[in-house]
């Protein structure tokens, strides 16, 4: 088969396992911002405190088992060709992005996972408890929270510029991408 054969082959969107991946993890992801952001500044006495955490938790862990789909599905392909029309730089840009998208995907649940762990609390998957992977370590103070908080900001600030990417293509270039992935 020669390069412009091989070209034609590739679909021209996502496989439907993307696309319904891509949705539903950005759908648990900007929830779990949501509330993740709310239950901090509960009051320690709001019953609603215990709920939202064990949630936020579980669903952080939906997130890591969906990468692991997502991952899977992704290097067994075929992933559509590259959109027509971007030059090299917007290419590159979008690539880097979507690297780092999937990273901070992992580097976040595992961190907030790490957190709890260092304060000696255990990851229940809705009610499952699930391995202790962190030693707990006495006296070692909130900022392994903050750590978690602060990259999930950093993840929420590369998916506004993603949304920001997709948006202009769609019109100021008039070189829609969203259809890839609808
Ligand atoms: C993609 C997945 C996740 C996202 C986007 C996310 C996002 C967030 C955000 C935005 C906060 C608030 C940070 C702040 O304002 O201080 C937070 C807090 C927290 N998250 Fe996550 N989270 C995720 C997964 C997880 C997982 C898997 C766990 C544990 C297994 C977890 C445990 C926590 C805990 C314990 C806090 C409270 C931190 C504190 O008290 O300082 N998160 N998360
Ligand atoms: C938490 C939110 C989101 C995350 C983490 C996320 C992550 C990603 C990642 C990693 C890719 C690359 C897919 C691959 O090559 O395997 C992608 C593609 C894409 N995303 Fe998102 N996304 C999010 C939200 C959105 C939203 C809200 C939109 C709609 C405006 C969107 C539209 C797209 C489109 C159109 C593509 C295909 C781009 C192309 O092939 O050129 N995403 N997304």
């Amino acid at each position: 088969m020669n390069a412009q054969t091989e070209t034609q082959a590739l679909p021209e969107k996502y496989s439907k396992n993307l696309r319904i991946l891509h949705w539903s993890m950005a759908a648990c992801i900007l929830g779990l911002i949501t509330v993740g952001f709310i239950m901090v500044d509960l009051d320690k006495e709001d019953s609603l405190r215990p709920t939202l955490f064990a949630l936020h938790k579980s669903f952080g862990v939906v997130v890591m088992l969906l990468l692991g789909l997502r991952l899977r599905e992704r290097l067994q392909g075929p992933l559509p060709a590259p959109q027509p029309g971007l030059d090299a730089k917007e290419q590159e840009y979008a690539t880097l992005a979507h690297k780092a998208l999937y990273a901070l995907m992992l580097i976040v649940p595992i961190a907030g996972w790490a957190h709890s762990n260092l304060h000696g609390r255990e990851v229940k998957f809705f009610g499952i408890p699930l391995p202790k992977f962190f030693p707990t370590i006495e006296g070692i103070g909130g900022w392994t929270g903050e750590v978690h908080g602060y990259l999930a900001y950093g993840l929420l600030v590369i998916v506004l510029a993603h949304v920001a990417g997709v948006i202009k293509h769609r019109y100021k270039d008039h070189n829609d991408v969203l259809p890839r992935m609808l």
